[in-house]
């Protein structure tokens, strides 16, 4: 790796609270080193079409307890090609961009990795709400969305003890479980549906809500993730097998959005200013995860071929406590 002078930032992929913490300690910690920092406005996107911004110490004053990104983001069918990536490449010289730190997901880090290959000094952090990057324990924006799942079942329960209801609450993760499985324990909630535990409707939905009301219950929580997804419709079988009505609540993008937590904000900054250490220390084409709670950098390649099961000690969990 080469003298290191200009580092370039950007957000990719679906926004995440937290990404504009990390942000500010990406160009706080970059520009307390002495390099040029630039900011990438709407991900690949706007580093295809050079869409760039020199930035100081202010342009990321007051945003560490902003929700979404200030540098805005985007999901880029072009850049996944190779005239599209050539376009970068030409921007990135124009703007004598030696590395760029991308903060997103695994979608994110496959174009870094591509760049990468051109010559690129590239890290990625983790900053999405679906906790699903394999080679991390913990993504940026996940402690958030868990948290304003976890305020909204709190509202729902209201709700359904007093009409004594059953509510199925769809909450988001792509294909992965993990709010689901940490909101239905946090939330109390009689089943968790994932898409990663298979499951009978039956046996797991149907039958802890009928033993829970021979046991004394009036209302009823099901957890179920977006990956599953057919909230309407389990909701619907579940009234018809029970005579229990049941309400369907798809929680949507309100979990994106919101100020961050304190852990999303501390890790943001955590992360964001290790990833500026790791260039410094010469290690470029790196991921930034955390592993065993510590904040490690891992090969980009190695990190993509990474595969993170669910907990099912968590599941397990989730079923005794739910009686
Ligand atoms: O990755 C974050 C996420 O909100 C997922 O939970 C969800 O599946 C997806 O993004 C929705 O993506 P879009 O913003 O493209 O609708």
């Amino acid at each position: 790796m080469g003298e290191l002078k200009s580092i370039g930032v950007l957000t990719s992929g679906g926004d995440a609270p937290g990404m504009n913490a990390t942000l500010r300690a990406v160009v706080r910690t970059g520009i307390y080193y002495g390099y040029k920092m630039l900011g990438i406005h709407k991900g690949y996107d706007g580093l295809m079409h050079g869409d760039i911004e020199e930035m100081s110490l202010r342009s990321v004053g007051d945003i560490i307890q902003r929700g979404g990104t200030i540098l805005q983001t985007a999901r880029s069918a072009e850049f996944a090609t190779d005239a599209g990536m050539e376009k970068a490449m030409n921007i990135a010289n124009v703007y004598e961009m030696d590395s760029l730190v991308v903060i997103g997901g695994d979608g994110s880090y496959r174009g870094a990795k591509d760049l990468a290959a051109r010559g690129m000094n590239v890290i990625g952090l983790p900053g999405t709400i679906d906790n699903d990057i394999s080679c991390t324990e913990y993504t940026i924006g996940y402690d958030t969305a868990m948290n304003t799942v976890l305020d909204a079942i709190d509202k729902i329960r209201d709700t359904s003890y007093s009409h004594e209801r059953c509510s199925v609450l769809e909450v988001m993760g792509r294909k992965a479980g993990w709010i689901a499985i940490n909101c239905g324990i946090a939330g109390g909630a009689e089943a968790v549906v994932l898409p990663e535990n298979p499951f009978d409707i039956d046996q797991d939905i149907i039958k802890p809500i009928i033993d829970g009301r021979n046991r004394g219950k009036k209302h009823y929580l099901v957890i179920l993730a977006e990956g599953v997804g057919g909230a309407v419709e389990i909701a619907k079988y579940i009234e018809e097998k029970t005579d229990i009505v049941t309400r369907a609540t798809i929680l949507g993008y309100i979990q994106r959005g919101g100020s961050p937590s304190l852990m999303d904000r501390v890790m943001g900054s955590r992360m964001g200013a290790f990833a500026v250490e790791t260039l410094r220390a010469g290690r470029s084409n790196r991921i930034i995860a955390v592993q065993g709670g510590k904040i490690v950098d891992l090969d980009i390649t190695e990190a993509l071929n990474m595969k993170k099961g669910m907990d099912m000690e968590l599941v397990e969990l989730s079923r005794i406590l739910a009686m």
